[in-house]
């Protein structure tokens, strides 16, 4: 038996179900038994019966699950799977922000960690930060975390300031404007498609922002033109699949590195190796101390209400 038969027996013995983000590899993708965006995944994570959930994505991931299953036991394959974005925003320097501002709604960006959710009014995802931001009265300021491309995007289509933290994705950030414009000339007629934790000149050049189930969605809907995608390259796998026939491009990063493109080196670090020794041995697991998993949940809850 080759290891994802195994993963699939295994899960099916225990009772557990793989939740896997478009950044996986491809091999974990194709073992899960849902890949989608963070919003999705939280929907999923919420409604499975499964007694075990094996998240293949970053840890503020796992995490989310765990405080929405808190009796459930929720297995990350490598624990070092990180995010550069929830590292941006520490607990404490943000608890400082908060309470310099205790007039302003609190909405952070799902990626970020179980203690910074505690502090939050509401959460939000790529796919509904726009309704979210919205769903609070004009009148109202907001405090607006971690992440500043996503926040300065949202500003500009609500036409709202908000206050932002000062947090960046690594991988967004990398693209070059120079190596797109070049590549984006040399396919004529092609459009670029991007994700918001891009920076705004890049955003700028972009026929469509979203998510990346929202991109997925768009390039299906619109498969005539050939496509720049200007997010992590693992989104490629499941988008290709969905238009077999349309040119994907991967959009290029600053750093020449091994695919000319963006990876997310944490989401890389789960390998199907990894996935199958986490759900053979149930760990590592996802721990949250109860009084930080019992305040985080109820603005992750509002979020999936409005979603
Ligand atoms: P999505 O929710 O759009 O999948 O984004 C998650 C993420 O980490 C993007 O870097
Ligand atoms: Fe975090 Fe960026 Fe990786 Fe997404 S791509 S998980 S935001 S570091």
């Amino acid at each position: 038996m080759d290891l994802s038969q195994k993963i699939a027996e295994l899960k099916k013995k225990k009772n557990a179900v793989i939740l896997a983000h478009y950044y996986q590899s491809t091999e974990i993708q194709e073992v899960a038994d849902f890949v989608g965006d963070s919003l999705g995944l939280s929907q999923q994570a919420i409604s499975s019966n499964a007694e075990i959930i094996v998240f293949a994505g970053v840890h503020f991931m796992a995490e989310t699950a765990k405080i929405l299953n808190p009796s459930k036991k929720v297995l990350l394959p490598d624990l070092a799977a990180g995010c550069s974005l929830a590292d941006s925003c520490p607990p404490e320097a943000f608890k400082k922000v908060i309470d310099q501002h205790p007039d302003h709604v609190v909405i952070t960006y799902i990626n970020c960690a179980a203690e910074i959710k505690a502090m939050s009014d509401l959460v939000c995802t790529s796919s509904n930060a726009e309704q979210i931001v919205n769903s609070v009265h004009r009148d109202v300021p907001i405090l607006f975390a971690p992440d500043r491309n996503l926040g300065k995007y949202i500003q500009k289509k609500t036409n709202r300031e908000m206050l932002l933290w000062d947090g960046s994705c690594i991988v967004h950030e990398a693209f070059s404007f120079d190596k797109l414009m070049k590549l984006y000339q040399s396919y004529p007629g092609s459009k670029i498609i991007a994700h918001p934790e891009s920076e705004s000149h890049i955003l700028e050049t972009a026929s469509y922002v979203g998510s990346t189930a929202g991109m997925i969605r768009y390039v299906k809907e619109n498969p005539t033109y050939d496509y720049i995608v200007a997010t992590e390259a693992g989104i490629l796998y499941k988008m290709q699949q969905e238009v077999p026939t349309t040119l994907l491009i991967p959009a290029p990063a600053e750093e020449d590195n091994h695919c000319a493109c963006s990876e997310c080196a944490f989401m890389k670090l789960n390998t199907l190796e990894k996935l199958y020794n986490c759900l053979l041995n149930e760990t590592p697991q996802i721990d949250i101390h109860p009084s930080v998993q019992q305040k985080a949940i109820a603005p992750i809850l509002r979020m999936l209400e409005l979603s």
